[in-house]
């Protein structure tokens, strides 16, 4: 068999049969980023497998995986967290899938679409080494990261656009959580952050309860299983670091006299997207970034008993974007990124 590991980033085998494990987000944002297609998806989640389809192609039970020749057939997880990913694994091993082998996760079957529109979007070559490297810190992080491994890559590869383009000014993630991103990019772009400061926002204890009546479907009772002293030791033998704990609301105004090169959103809802666009865009240097994670199509319909996606992040990016001159767009699905750039 070929090694999916090694060769993960470029192509898939030809002559096998695809199939994705997922028909959640991530299956919707794989298919729409579209570089392969799934002969069909198993879900153990869809309560309608068996009559439904997404984008056009067919989700079944897990069971329809039985028909198939493990020796014959490529299976991609499509999930965003790693933990969800690796309890796919466990389940698939017994059944004779390996990963790297006839087993791969969404990360790397995503990768080439997303250096393809990088390459587009920023003229830039994405670096398979630092790729690698992110997705197996994420397979090893004690911390949960919630941008995942391809969308962590993608925000050091833009710090490194900054970089190149000598786009200067801080750097600031709103939305932290238990700080794994930020510290896989504190690793991996020290020559970008050195003579930067890194501003991390959170109220490291979930949402803010001003916030929220827009995205009424959305759970709102995640992310408080926050130690903020484990933030702290985290970061703590980075001096460019400054942890700004408090709502959004509270805390930006500390800022207000920076500037910044790339201003990194990851807090889900449209009020604190909408707070935070308007605080940091005029901060925002000329050719510099401000990304949104959760940038997804709002009409997306998932199989019933998936978990839908927010819309919050979206409408707020949206109105924003049509009140606003000088701000270029560049999407990228496969992480369900969104970025904006400002025009000099
Ligand atoms: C999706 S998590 C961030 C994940 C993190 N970027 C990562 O990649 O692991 C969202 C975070 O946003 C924070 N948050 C949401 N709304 C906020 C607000 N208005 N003020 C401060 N923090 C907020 C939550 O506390 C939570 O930790």
């Amino acid at each position: 068999m070929s090694n999916l590991w090694q060769s993960g980033t470029v192509d898939l085998p030809a002559g096998k049969t695809i199939v994705g494990y997922g028909a959640g987000l991530a299956a919707h944002q794989a298919l729409v980023s579209g570089r392969h297609r799934p002969r069909f998806l198993v879900s153990d989640r869809a309560e309608n497998a068996g009559t439904v389809s997404l984008d056009g192609v067919p989700v079944l039970p897990v069971s329809a995986l039985e028909a198939l020749d493990p020796a014959e057939t490529v299976v991609v997880v499509l999930a965003f967290q790693s933990q969800s990913v690796q309890k796919i694994f466990a389940r698939l091993r017994p059944r004779g899938y390996i990963y790297g082998e006839n087993l791969i996760d969404y990360d790397r079957f995503c990768f080439a679409s997303l250096a393809e529109r990088a390459r587009e979007f920023l003229c830039r070559d994405l670096d398979r080494e630092l790729f690698d490297r992110v997705h197996l810190s994420q397979q090893t992080t004690e911390a949960d990261n919630r941008t995942g491994a391809l969308g962590t890559f993608l925000i050091a590869e833009l710090l490194r656009h900054c970089r190149d383009l000598g786009i200067e000014g801080d750097v600031a993630e709103l939305g932290v959580y238990q700080g794994s991103n930020a510290l896989t990019i504190l690793e991996e772009c020290p020559d970008v952050l050195r003579a930067r400061t890194f501003h991390l926002f959170d109220s490291f204890s979930g949402f803010s309860p001003d916030d929220g009546a827009a995205d009424s479907h959305r759970p709102l009772d995640d992310f408080r299983d926050v130690s903020f002293s484990d933030v702290e030791r985290r970061f703590s033998d980075f001096e460019n670091v400054i942890l700004h704990k408090g709502y959004f609301s509270e805390t930006l105004e500390a800022v207000q006299e920076k500037a910044f090169a790339l201003a990194y959103f990851d807090a889900d809802l449209y009020d604190a997207s909408r707070d935070a666009i308007e605080a940091l865009w005029p901060r925002v240097v000329p050719n510099g970034l401000m990304v949104f994670h959760d940038y997804v199509d709002r009409c997306v319909q998932l199989p019933k008993g998936e978990t839908k996606p927010f819309r919050g992040v979206s409408q707020a990016v949206d109105e924003f974007c049509s009140r606003t001159d000088g701000v270029k767009r560049a999407s990228f699905p496969e992480t369900t990124h969104i970025v904006l750039i400002k025009s000099d």
